[in-house]
């Protein structure tokens, strides 16, 4: 995995249409990104395994009986009171920092600060950001490396904390991430997170609206709308895809955080008494899920949250979380699955003053469901596979190619004409048509045959049949396999079937 730098990787990214800067000839904008044919495809595959997992399939129960699940796509922005209801005005803050001498801003709660462990009060100490999972062995690599120190290394005895942790009155002494000269970070002060707008044509307080910076509270403002027209009863979930907008104060690691971004996320309405084995068996589906995406088990942990790292609304959460190359060997987090209990139908049940309740027959007993949420990431999830499948291998021309699983992958099969000459393009054009109904296919008659392979091995296409001059002969063409690089010949018409 350490080799799977992200350099290389963006790179790749960009380089055969998966995912480009937003607005790149306009020099780009700091978290914002676009899913070219090929990320847009490999998303929308994601995103149909998910829904037919979550939706059109749902797994069965504990009871052996298939679960009810059902979908929706709420608007983006919704009423504000939706957001005073759910805590995002109040709650929804990360610290940020600001260096008043780079203009440089940061969440205070990714900044390390090293230090002498003997420290007088009066030395410098430097502050660096870091992923969650850098351990203070990385932290004096990245000190060595730099040579911020005055002292060598070995010679002092150094400790890393966190800035949150440290005095106000140290912040004098803190040389920030950019710049050379200690004081120049500000005090830690709560942003809030969400990204504002004015719908209508008075642009004042009263017309501000946001844009959804979770898809959950969608399914939470239609619950009773479900309730009302489908035949469900608790328990039962509703599951959402779409648009999640976050002002992060530090989008980084390319797609992992960014401003804009999609998740896939479910509600599971049950009764009070059942959240917690409702808690235990989502858990254990939702890692079920990813690894079926062929997520090597090894990349994949299930982390417990600790007490003070919990949401405002909720009383327990775990996190699906995956080894990312920024992150090795450390993971970081792809899903959260989150006992939100009873916090969101009761807030929304006080502001908006509309009856929450549900009548369970069976029980003869009114209750507020409380509600298990498998958050996840699709754009986080798309970076998960683009990094699982990232697969260096020295005998291919470029050193590498992306080994999705076939079902996954944005294009299924390449039809190539061996020459555009001879009849070959037009056998293959009739297989393209026949096939493209079925599978995402790619026909291409230009370039060595050497060249198109290679394309198609660093896309991720699982197979290749090349039509050569034995096909109008025997009517067969040659299936080649991205895995194994080997060659055999198929009829053609067993091609579909294969
Ligand atoms: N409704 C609960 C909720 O939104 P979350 O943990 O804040 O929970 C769920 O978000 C998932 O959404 C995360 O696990 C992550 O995969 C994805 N996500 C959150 N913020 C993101 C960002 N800035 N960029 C990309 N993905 C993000």
């Amino acid at each position: 995995m350490a080799e799977k730098s992200m350099e290389k990787l963006v790179s790749l990214c960009k380089r055969r249409g998966f995912v480009f800067p937003a607005s790149e000839i306009y020099g780009g904008i700091n978290g914002f990104w676009d899913y070219g044919p090929l990320g847009i495809q490999l998303k929308n595959n994601i995103r149909d395994d998910w829904w037919r997992n979550m939706v059109e399939c749902p797994p069965v129960g504990p009871d052996g009986h298939p679960l009810q699940i059902v979908g929706l796509d709420s608007a983006i922005i919704q009423n504000p009171k939706t957001w005073e209801a759910s805590g995002h005005v109040g709650g929804f803050n990360d610290p940020m920092v600001d260096c008043k001498e780079s203009k440089s801003r940061y969440r205070a709660d990714h900044l390390l600060v090293i230090s002498n462990r003997n420290d007088t009060g009066e030395n410098r100490m430097y502050a660096f950001i870091a992923d969650d999972s850098d351990s203070e062995d990385r932290a004096h690599k990245l000190l060595a490396k730099y040579e911020k120190v005055d002292l060598p290394l070995s010679e002092v005895d150094y400790q890393v904390r966190p800035l949150v942790q440290l005095p106000v009155e140290d912040l004098q002494r803190i040389v920030g991430p950019d710049v050379k000269t200690p004081g120049s970070l500000t005090e830690p002060r709560q942003f809030n997170l969400m990204l504002d707008t004015y719908p209508g044509v008075i642009r004042d307080e009263t017309n501000k609206a946001y844009l959804r910076p979770e898809t959950a509270q969608g399914i939470f403002l239609n619950y009773k709308n479900v309730l009302d027209t489908m035949r469900v009863r608790v328990p039962f979930g509703i599951a959402q895809v779409g648009k999640a907008f976050r002002n992060e104060v530090t989008p980084r690691n390319f797609i992992f955080r960014s401003r804009e971004f999609e998740q896939m996320e479910m509600e599971w309405f049950c009764h009070p008494d059942d959240a917690k084995k409702w808690y235990e068996f989502w858990k254990d589906q939702r890692m079920k899920w990813w690894l079926s995406l062929g997520i090597d088990p090894e990349n994949l942990i299930c982390r417990d949250h600790e007490q003070d790292e919990l949401a405002h609304y909720s009383s327990a959460c775990v996190d699906v979380e995956y080894r990312y190359p920024f992150t090795t060997p450390g993971f970081g987090e792809l899903e959260g699955i989150a006992h939100r209990g009873g916090f969101d139908l009761t807030q929304h049940q006080e502001h908006s003053k509309v009856k929450m309740q549900y009548f369970d027959q069976e029980r003869n007993e009114r209750y507020i469901p409380h509600v298990i949420e498998p958050a996840g990431g699709l754009t986080r999830g798309t970076l998960v596979l683009l990094c699982e499948a990232f697969t260096l291998d020295e005998n291919r021309p470029s050193g590498v190619y992306m080994k999705f699983l076939p079902r996954l992958a944005p294009i299924k099969a390449a039809i190539f004409p061996l020459v555009n000459k001879e009849g070959m393009p037009e056998i293959a054009e009739k297989l393209y048509l026949d096939l493209r109904g079925k599978f995402t296919c790619q026909f291409d008659v230009k370039q060595n045959i050497g060249k198109r392979y290679a394309r198609m091995d660093e896309v991720g296409t699982p197979f290749c049949f090349t039509i050569d001059g034995q096909t109008k002969e025997d009517q067969t063409v040659t299936v080649r396999y991205r895995d194994t690089l080997q060659q055999e010949r198929i009829g053609i018409d067993k091609v579909e079937a294969f």
